[in-house]
């Protein structure tokens, strides 16, 4: 699918997160150097910034095979116990939200990750017994929102940790300019900016964005998006402008109007906007504490005075 060839392929082909690059660029070099398979690396940071994507350029760079799989999609041992004994010596396993594995799962990882065997429990009461299965070395990349959502014993067993970071403005506007070349579209600089600028430091965004502006482009006839196109595309979207899209104001204008800008409780604030409390915990709240539009407090979110002035209002009007 197009969304597959958009992903880039090579460390030199992903655009920003230079800490993260250089540091897993020289670990490569060196698990490669002593052909030893890579440690085990975990990636976290909001969605849509690309951690598959590294996971399978991480693949890629190692010359090993790449297996994907998630947290909620294995949930018994055996399943893992599948997975694993089926890899060979150095490939990639892929857990995306490895915060989710059951904990029974997370128990045979452990022994796997650190030693490379697991033992497994085979039939039940009198006649169940232990057996041990040898593994391929192998590199466990395992992704997550965040890095505190791990259990400790989890965690520890990764060598490289890895936070991905929201995209400044210019690495995005260079997404956006590489995926309208794989669409064959132009786009004019200001219109570019003007995606990137919009949003939420996310490619994931930035990409899904440039493919309605793309559409809206094309139907008037346009033989480049413009910046007056990308403007009017965007309103229709709604999305304002500095990215934030209705459910944003949603969550901002429930605080500010529900509770005179909090503090609230993030399951309240849930329950008054009809959203699931991980979703606003997960995707909308780090990018809106990112750019001062909220903050957290020991008795819940607070919205700014800068989040206030966004919408034209002030903050402590008595009504
Ligand atoms: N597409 C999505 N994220 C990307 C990145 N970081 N570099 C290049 N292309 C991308």
């Amino acid at each position: 699918t197009v969304e597959l060839s958009l992903r880039p392929t090579t460390l030199n082909q992903y655009i920003g997160q230079a800490k993260v690059k250089e540091n897993l660029s020289i670990f490569i070099q060196a698990a490669k150097m002593r052909n030893e398979p890579l440690d085990h690396v975990l990636l976290y940071g909001p969605p849509g910034l690309g951690k598959t994507t590294l996971a399978a350029i991480i693949a890629n760079e190692m010359g090993v095979q790449f297996r994907s799989t998630s947290g909620p999609a294995i949930d018994r041992a055996g399943d893992l116990a599948a997975i694993l004994s089926s890899l060979e010596v150095g490939d990639v396993l892929f857990i995306d939200e490895v915060h989710r594995l059951p904990r029974s799962v997370e128990e045979v990882l452990y022994s796997a990750m650190e030693d490379f065997f697991i033992d497994i429990v085979i039939g039940t009461g009198p006649s169940a017994r232990s057996v041990r299965i040898d593994l391929p070395p192998f590199t466990l990349v395992g992704a997550t929102t965040r890095a505190g959502l791990l259990s400790a014993p989890l965690r520890d067993r990764f060598g490289v940790l890895s936070r991905l970071e929201y995209y400044e403005t210019k690495d995005l506007c260079s997404i956006v300019e590489r995926t309208a070349d794989i669409f064959e579209t132009f786009i004019s600089k200001e219109a570019a900016v003007e995606v990137a600028r919009r949003s939420r430091g996310t490619p994931r965004i930035a990409n899904r964005l440039l493919r309605r502006i793309r559409d809206i482009s094309q139907v008037k006839g346009e033989k480049e998006i413009s910046l007056e196109t990308t403007e009017k595309a965007l309103k229709m979207l709604q999305v304002d402008d500095v990215g934030l899209d209705h459910i944003d104001h949603k969550l901002l204008i429930g605080i500010i109007d529900g509770f005179q800008g909090g503090p609230v409780g993030l399951e309240t604030i849930a329950a008054t906007i009809g959203e699931e409390s991980q979703t606003i915990e997960d995707v909308y709240e780090p990018y809106l504490l990112q750019i001062g539009f909220i903050q957290r407090t020991p008795r819940g979110r607070l919205v700014t005075e800068k989040a206030y002035e966004h919408f034209g209002l002030k903050a402590n009007d008595a009504e």
